[in-house]
């Protein structure tokens, strides 16, 4: 997979990128991941990506020419499909589901907004499609686009050291993941539940699905109604 982001503030993603198992991802070859500042499509002499909306109102707006520049410039150096994902608040919010869809593109464009946002005509003419990753409004969709990136990456066959660290995760089959525990098996009072230490694999197993399912219907009621 190649993942390639448009951004005004690339420096924000060095911290991220380059640690745990989105830097092995890219280290064992399962995932590029490029980034791009917006500022060097500019047309502009001091490199300025940005104006005042039409209209009037608070803020500035990133500018549609140099997204389209940078896009069609990423676009050049990528074989197969691409899709171009603007992050923002007005899309469809991201969850599980969405990232493994994702994580079977070839290659993905993340666009980050900032300030007010984008021109419309981005919106209009350029992504596919827009995600949000949530309720509520961030500085820009640089964090957004960490989120997407960290949670497809980890979904890259092989990436993971076990994978079936996957399959009991939160989310998976719409349930939430069951309670942990680690050494030592008595920590101040509280004892790990015995059937943990009881060395039965198939009761270790029913106990985990049971509270699993205890788990997701007091939390998380509303995945429950999804289960088929
Ligand atoms: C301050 S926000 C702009 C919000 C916009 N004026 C609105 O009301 O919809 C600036 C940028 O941050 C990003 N952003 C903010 N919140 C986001 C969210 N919840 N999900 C994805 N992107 C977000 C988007 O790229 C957006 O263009």
């Amino acid at each position: 997979m190649r993942i390639d982001i448009i951004t005004i503030f690339p420096e924000m993603f060095s911290a991220v990128l380059s640690e745990s198992i989105v830097k092995r991802a890219q280290q064992k070859g399962k995932v590029g991941i490029f980034v791009h500042d917006l500022r060097e499509y500019s047309l502009d002499k001091h490199h300025k990506v940005d104006d005042r909306p039409f209209g009037g109102g608070s803020g500035m707006l990133l500018q549609a020419e140099p997204i389209f520049r940078a896009v069609s410039a990423v676009k050049r150096r990528i074989r197969g499909k691409v899709r171009v994902i603007l992050l923002c608040p007005q899309g469809k919010t991201f969850n599980q589901r969405y990232a493994k869809k994702l994580s079977r593109c070839a290659n993905l464009i993340f666009v980050c907004g900032h300030y007010e946002g984008v021109d419309e005509r981005v919106r209009q003419h350029l992504a596919d499609e827009e995600i949000s990753i949530g309720d509520y409004v961030l500085t820009g969709g640089e964090l957004p686009a960490m989120v997407l990136a960290d949670s497809i990456v980890r979904l890259l066959p092989g990436v993971l050291g076990d994978k079936n660290s996957l399959n009991f995760e939160s989310f998976e089959g719409n349930l939430l993941e069951y309670p942990q525990y680690s050494r030592p098996a008595k920590f101040r009072k509280w004892s790990v539940p015995g059937v943990l230490v009881s060395g039965a694999h198939d009761k270790i197993a029913a106990w985990r699905r049971s509270e699993a399912l205890k788990r997701t219907k007091k939390r998380r009621p509303d995945l429950l109604k999804k289960q088929v």
